[in-house]
């Protein structure tokens, strides 16, 4: 009885982790809604930005995590992303930040021909 106990918990403790995991690295597709959002600044294709709105496609997502919660709390002064993440919860901060990460982006762009 005491061992099949331990085994339970031991599996809840499993299934557990795995949830965690999910939320943290995040929901693409959510996050590719979300992303509709940002693409008038952040679009894939940045010929159209202005050189003043980072490319994000491609970024790692624990950069583009960081940046976002930094604007959210206040640490990262900038008025126009601060209205962005504002009334964005930290899931979709997570969603946004799995999405661009997703991506092939602008950053890796030491390719020929361009
Ligand atoms: C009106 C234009 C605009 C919109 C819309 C916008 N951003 Fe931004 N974003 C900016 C600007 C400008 C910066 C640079 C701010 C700074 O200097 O910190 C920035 C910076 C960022 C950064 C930091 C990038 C880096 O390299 O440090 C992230 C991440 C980001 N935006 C994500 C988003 C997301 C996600 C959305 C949609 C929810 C969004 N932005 C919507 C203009 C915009």
């Amino acid at each position: 009885m005491m061992k099949l106990t331990t085994a339970m918990l031991a599996l809840a403790g499993l299934f557990t982790a795995a949830g965690a995991a999910a939320i943290e690295r995040g929901d693409i597709e959510r996050g590719e809604d979300l992303s509709l959002a940002c693409m008038a600044c952040h679009s894939v294709d940045a010929t159209n930005n202005n050189p003043e709105w980072p490319r994000l496609h491609g970024q790692h997502s624990e950069y583009l995590l960081h940046a976002l919660r930094e604007y959210k709390n206040g640490n990262r002064d900038n008025a126009i992303m601060q209205m962005q993440v504002d009334h964005l919860s930290e899931q979709d901060l997570r969603d946004l930040a799995a999405y661009f990460s997703a991506g092939d982006g602008q950053l890796y762009t030491t390719r020929p021909g361009r």
